[in-house]
């Protein structure tokens, strides 16, 4: 195969922004120039897309949209796979792109819609495809299609809704979960907006968190146990399951912003400090969960593990963090795919 056209797609209109920079920078520096031509295009804050030219140490420091960037247009037209750069004077350079790896997280770049965008133009896109993308960014819907497949147990949870007031959410959180509770946007990540709600004097203020982020909000059951995270790989239907990891969020009520990328409170363990068992159990429940949602490419599968022995799903996300020590990479590390080669892998899954 000669040399491809890649794009990288970072940045985003979501909270995890800053997250998809570091993703972003990583995956940069890392893949392999001699394969690939890479189109960077990063999309601000406010969802403008640009081809950035620039050093990418400026992705990583934030100023990347300060310049050397071309607006970019995506030509809808099935096939042709164009990418127009907007260069000076109003000249629109045409690009083709071979296949796309949007380093995207949260909203918008990890909830289907750029899958979307891009399955029309028949642009061939890492990771999961448009269906599974949008089912598994709703935590909703995600616990539906799980429960309905009768895989493993998940929190009870309660769905409610902004239009319907936070005193509906409260009195039907109170009568069919009870305290204490754990609330969440259903489409968020990086735990923006998640609280653990001890009793009632908290309740209003955690579901106007979770409501800042999403209209659509979980209050679940609060689940004490272990953190476990799996990492799925597939190319042509083949599926590389990993070990489970285990997060220790040290003095932290639970795995918060906080805990997850400022302080150096949290550690990791792979393998999880599970039985042998437990383990298998972890992986195998993963893939089913996976192959469940429909899911392509990549996924990263959450669970809790209780002092009981019992695993319990909690989410999956389609386009983890994708640091080199970001859990997915290391994972894939883990089970001796070093972190060009799972790029390279992933592109080539795309390509599929
Ligand atoms: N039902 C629950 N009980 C206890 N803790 C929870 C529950 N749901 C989530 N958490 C905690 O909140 C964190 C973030 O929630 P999660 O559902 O994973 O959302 P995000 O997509 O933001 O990562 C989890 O890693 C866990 O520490
Ligand atoms: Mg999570």
């Amino acid at each position: 195969m000669g040399k491809l056209n890649l794009g990288i797609l970072f940045g985003g209109k979501s909270s995890e922004y800053e997250v998809s920079l570091s993703s972003a920078y990583a995956l940069l520096s890392n893949v392999d120039r001699e394969k690939y031509d890479v189109f960077t295009i990063g999309i601000t804050k406010d969802g403008k897309w640009y081809l950035f030219e620039g050093d990418a140490e400026r992705i990583l420091d934030g100023s990347w949209f300060e310049s050397d960037v071309y607006e970019v247009l995506v030509s809808p037209s099935y096939g042709r796979r164009r990418l127009g750069v907007l260069r000076e004077g109003g000249r629109i350079e045409k690009v083709t792109l071979d296949v796309v790896f949007p380093v995207l997280h949260g909203k918008f770049g990890e909830d289907g819609r750029v899958q979307g965008l891009l399955s029309v133009a028949g642009i061939p896109t890492v990771g999961c495809g448009c269906t599974a993308s949008a089912v598994c960014m709703d935590k909703a819907l995600t616990k539906t299609v799980v429960a309905s497949a009768d895989i493993v147990r998940q929190a009870r949870a309660v769905v409610a809704y902004s239009r319907d007031g936070a005193e509906d959410a409260r009195r039907r959180a109170e009568a069919e979960i009870g305290y204490p509770m754990f609330i969440k946007p259903a489409s968020s990540g990086s735990s923006v907006g998640c609280s653990k709600v001890k009793d009632g004097s908290t309740f209003d203020k955690a579901v106007q968190a979770a409501f800042a982020e999403d209209g659509k909000i979980l209050i679940e059951e609060c689940i004490t146990g272990r953190e476990i995270e799996v990492a799925v790989l597939e190319e042509g239907g083949r599926l590389t399951v990993s070990v489970p990891a285990e997060i220790d969020v040290g003095s932290s009520e639970f795995y918060d912003y906080e805990t997850k990328y400022v302080s150096d409170e949290s550690s990791f363990y792979i393998p999880a400090r599970i039985d042998e068992e437990a383990q298998k159990n972890a992986s195998a429940t993963a893939a089913k969960i996976f192959t469940a949602l429909g899911c392509r490419g990549l996924s990263r599968v959450d669970f809790f593990y209780t002092a009981e022995g019992e695993l319990i799903f909690n989410e999956i996300n389609t386009l983890p963090g994708f640091t080199p020590i970001s859990m997915y990479p290391k994972l894939m590390g883990h089970a001796g795919i070093g972190y060009s080669e799972l790029i390279d892998r992933l592109i080539r899954s795309a390509l599929d």
